[in-house]
């Protein structure tokens, strides 16, 4: 066994938690990038534009925990119907209303309110017996909190 797996005794419930991350973490990309393209009107395409650059850095989150759970030794989930059910995060499909940016918007916040829970929960778990981990989620942790302000500030 590698000395950066044997040092993490809570090495499967890490794994776990991070499949659960990857998969909200999918589900959140696939969600803003479809909503980047789905939002019509005025503020919406502007909306829009936040949502697409929302939609990478999920997609970057999930490459983070994939990379992480294989460096820990566990097996991401493969497939994409798992994903449901292993999320942290229920997934809130996009309104009937292409124009209601303001629905868009206040299910995103409540998304990255789930996220911020998940990840600042996890990290008090993990901080002094899986540190490399612990740190990955606490960036995660910062960008869901500036995606709830941003998101927020297009509220007002
Ligand atoms: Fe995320
Ligand atoms: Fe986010």
């Amino acid at each position: 066994m590698l000395k950066g797996q044997e040092i993490v005794k809570n090495r499967k419930e890490i794994i776990e938690a991070l499949n659960r991350a990857a998969a909200a973490e999918l589900q959140a990309a696939y969600r803003y990038l479809y909503l980047s393209h789905y939002a019509t009107g005025m503020h919406g395409r502007e909306v829009a534009e936040n949502f697409e650059e929302m939609a990478k850095s999920e997609w970057e989150h999930v490459s983070t925990f994939l990379k992480r759970i294989i460096q820990l030794g566990g097996t991401p989930f493969q497939k994409l119907a798992e994903a449901e059910k292993l999320s942290y995060a229920k997934f809130i499909p996009p309104p009937k209303d292409a124009t209601d940016w303001e629905r868009m918007l206040k299910d995103s916040i409540k998304g990255e309110q789930e996220a911020i829970e998940f990840y600042s929960d996890l990290y008090e778990r993990i901080e002094s017996t899986d540190p490399v981990t612990a740190h990955i989620v606490r960036e995660a942790l910062e960008d869901e909190v500036e995606d709830e302000h941003e998101l927020a500030n297009l509220l007002e």
